[in-house]
């Protein structure tokens, strides 16, 4: 049988501290209601501390992984990192994380897809262990999105959280793993989310400083109507291409940006609301990072040979969906 890419093992990592809606109230003009009806979002997560950053919640998200699948750093060929919050510009943050787990025997990079970053992520992890080029890859999905939201900003602040989620591939002969998957671009939606400043084009000044333009812009409705239609028709297509009916989807991992964006997702795919993943209630929109939290969450949920549709829309914008088979029982 053809070698597949398994999903082995899963597992996530949120900081402490809570940003609820109610503390919110107090640093912008909005409500816990208009958030949580508008949104489907109670609270979500922040990363305080001094010299912290994306990939601290990594590494305690790997180190997790590591310790379940009950293998040790060096066994690691590969660590992708999908991102828009890297540590720095450059080093990659993958290399950051391969230093300070002391994965020794890897190489990695950081993958810039926004919200589709641990989709593509995933896809591109796959053919590494399609081919049969190494054994264990990790792929992580991490944002710490407090590092460049404006908290005066109302509709900025109060959707973003910070979070990591990592998934570890391995060969499978026994047909579970990664086995379609559909991922789009399409540039031309650039400046509807965006941060402005701090690239090639408008390198960091006073002047990008004083017009906030290192932080998240977003114009959200563009976004959300663009999401709305493209997270629903992707998902809808692989499901077709795959001859998969409503009833053969066991869950529906849909990136968590908006409440209202996955019912219609679920409901274009027929897929009740007991078989959708959700934990935008308590991490917001963790960016890369919501996919892998979901699977960390329902981990205990899932069965081997399950039907998984994992389905993405972010900036770029970018989009995709993959048809996954759950490749182990948790214990
Ligand atoms: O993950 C990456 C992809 N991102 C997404 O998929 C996000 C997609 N977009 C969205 O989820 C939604 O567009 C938002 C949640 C960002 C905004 O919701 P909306 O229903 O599209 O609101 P809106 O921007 O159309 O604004 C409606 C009203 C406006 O007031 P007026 O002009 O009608 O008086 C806004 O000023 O709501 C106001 N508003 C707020 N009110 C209270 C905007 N933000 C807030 C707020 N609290 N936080």
């Amino acid at each position: 049988m053809k070698t597949t890419a398994a999903i082995t093992a899963v597992a996530g990592y949120v900081p402490d501290y809570v940003l609820s809606n109610s503390e919110l109230e107090k640093l912008v003009p909005t409500t816990s209601e208009w958030i949580e009806t508008r949104t489907g979002i109670k609270e979500r997560r922040i990363l305080k501390g001094e010299g912290l950053g994306t990939s601290d919640m990594c590494v305690k998200a790997i180190e997790l992984l590591l310790q379940k699948r009950g293998i040790s750093a060096l066994d690691i060929d590969m660590i992708i990192v999908g991102t828009v919050t890297p540590d720095f510009v450059f080093p990659s943050t993958s290399n950051v994380i391969c230093d300070k787990v002391g994965a020794k025997n890897a190489w990695g990079f950081d993958l810039s897809a926004a919200c589709s970053g641990f989709v593509f992520g995933l896809v591109t992890g796959s053919q590494f262990i399609e081919t049969g080029k190494y054994k264990k890859v990790i792929v992580v999905g991490a944002d710490k999105m407090s590092a460049i939201l404006d908290y005066t900003d109302r509709s900025t602040c109060i959707i973003f959280g910070d979070g990591a989620g990592a998934v570890l591939l391995e060969p499978s002969t026994d047909g579970t793993g990664v086995i379609d998957s559909i991922l789009g671009v399409d540039g031309s939606g650039r400046k509807y989310l965006h941060q402005k400043a701090g690239g090639s084009v408008k390198p960091p000044s006073h002047e990008t400083v004083d017009a906030k333009e290192h932080f998240v812009f977003q114009d959200g409705q563009p976004v959300f109507k663009r999401a709305v239609v493209g997270m629903a028709d992707v998902s809808a297509e692989i499901m077709k291409n795959n001859n998969l009916k409503s009833e053969d989807v066991n869950w529906l991992v849909p990136h968590q940006a908006n409440k209202r964006i996955i019912d219609v997702t679920a409901e274009r795919m027929g897929v009740p609301p007991e078989k959708v993943m959700l934990n935008i209630q308590r991490y917001g929109n963790t960016t890369a990072g919501t996919i892998p939290l979901c699977l960390w969450d329902y981990e205990s949920q899932l069965k081997k040979g399950d039907n998984l549709i994992i389905s993405t829309f972010g900036a770029g914008f970018t989009w995709g969906a993959v048809y996954v088979k759950w490749g182990y029982d948790s214990k």
